[in-house]
């Protein structure tokens, strides 16, 4: 298993573009089952996790060719709608199959993805809005069995979930009559699965309170090309970071009406922020002013850029609060980041974390793709040596973080194992 090795302390500048967003990009991929076409995905990251979409796409029945970012994906010759658990277990967003299995095949067969490293995570929304439609479903063998023609309805969700969300649209463009979703994700990931369904030929929009509305039976076109939008996640992985070690990077091929929050929250803490259209730059020159956050669903404060707030906050001048709403069990990162030095403490879903001056490196250990960010931005603050494990985690979701980092001046290295 590859590491991460770390010689601090670390000061990053220069500029640096952000990739496709991994979150959109994962749906999308499963979107082009619903038709039989050929498509070209533009902008994709070249992930851990795009690359087991890949494979799962191709025990489905389909071809996928890759040219540096663009993904070719041929869904004519689909014909095996099931997703085993091997594939479902080491990637959740796996489970976005359901929908298209159900709009192109009238069947599926697709593993229960069953917890994650930092506790439960149910899929029950997605299941029971499928059955309000009229799917037949069975849960056994630790596998959801749904078949049947869908039907257009009215689903509410009880919370606001970006998975459920996406699976019922794209299970609903190809049902029997209009579909409405109340309480939809509002992410930017989603409005580029609509755009992405649109674009195939569908026929979604959003009313004035923000439902999802669409209408089924759908004509698809089979052959088209569409730009992934860049990783919101990464891009504040990176202004985090820049805020933590001080210096100035320039951001490239970012949307920064998707990052509003997180910007919000570096201004408070004493970074300047310059947004232009694609791009932006963060420039750092202080110890950062401790600023609370709790996680939300968009526009909130995202929970996959908590951990690296944690990380933030950690040498912040003075005692800040984070509370994860979204995942309340979210925090394995603690006892790592208290392995170099940091001071918090964990009630429930709220932490507290009091601010020291220094870190110091340490040997530490990933346990989730964000997790594992949040380590590498201690670990490229904190002075000396810090090596991380298990990095096959991040490698999950950042595409070749440490040349990125590397261009930026930073003096980490991977270790191959
Ligand atoms: C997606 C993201 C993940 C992000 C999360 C929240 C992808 C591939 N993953 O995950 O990175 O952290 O959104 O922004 O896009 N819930 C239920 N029952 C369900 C579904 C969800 O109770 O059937 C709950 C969840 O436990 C959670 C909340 O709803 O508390 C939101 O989860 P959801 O938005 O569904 O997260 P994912 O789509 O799994």
């Amino acid at each position: 298993m590859d590491k991460f090795l770390i010689k601090g302390p670390n000061r990053l500048n220069g500029s640096i573009s952000i990739g496709g967003a991994k979150n959109a990009v994962l749906p999308l991929m499963t979107a082009c089952i619903i038709h039989p076409g050929k498509y070209i995905l533009n902008n994709v990251p070249i992930l851990r996790d795009t690359i087991t979409m890949a494979k799962l796409l191709e025990m489905v029945g389909a071809q996928v060719e890759i040219y540096k970012n663009s993904f070719l994906i041929n869904t004519k010759n689909c014909n095996k709608p099931y997703a085993p658990y091997d594939l479902v277990s080491t990637m959740r967003a796996s489970f976005y199959v359901l929908g298209p299995f159900m709009s192109r095949f009238k069947e599926a067969q697709v593993s229960l993805p069953g917890g994650c490293a930092w506790g439960p995570r149910p899929v029950d929304f997605h299941i029971k809005a499928l059955e309000k439609m009229g799917a037949q479903i069975n849960l056994t063998d630790g596998y959801i069995k749904a078949s049947g023609r869908l039907k257009g309805t009215n689903i509410i969700f009880d919370k606001s979930s970006v998975g459920a969300t996406g699976n019922i649209m794209m299970a609903a463009v190809n049902a029997k009559g209009t579909t409405k979703i109340e309480n939809s994700a509002l992410e930017p990931e989603i409005d580029c699965l609509m755009n992405f369904l649109n674009t195939m030929g569908a026929n979604i929009n959003r009313d004035s309170n923000n439902n999802i509305i669409i209408k089924g039976e759908s004509k698809f076109r089979d052959n088209f090309e569409f730009d992934v939008i860049p990783d919101r996640i990464e891009a504040g992985t990176f202004m985090i970071a820049t805020a933590m070690c001080k210096g100035k990077v320039k951001l490239n091929n970012v949307n920064p009406n998707h990052l509003s929050i997180v910007i919000d929250k570096l201004i408070q803490s004493g970074s300047n922020i310059v947004i232009n259209n694609n791009s932006l730059t963060i420039e750092s020159k202080n110890r950062p002013k401790p600023v609370d956050i709790d996680t939300l669903i968009y526009p909130g404060y995202p929970t996959d850029l908590q951990a690296q707030w944690m990380a933030l906050m950690s040498i912040a001048n003075g005692s800040s609060k984070i509370i994860d709403n979204i995942y309340t069990d979210r925090f394995t990162h603690i006892a790592e980041l208290e392995r170099l030095g940091a001071n918090i403490s964990l009630n429930s879903n709220i932490a507290t974390i009091n601010g020291v001056k220094s870190l110091k490196g340490a040997q530490v250990m990933s346990t989730d793709i964000r997790a594992s960010a949040s380590l590498v931005i201690a670990g490229l603050f904190a002075d000396k040596d810090t090596e991380i494990s298990r990095i096959y985690h991040i490698d999950r979701g950042y595409e070749n973080i440490e040349n990125k980092f590397s261009k930026l001046g930073a003096k980490i290295t991977r270790i191959k194992k």
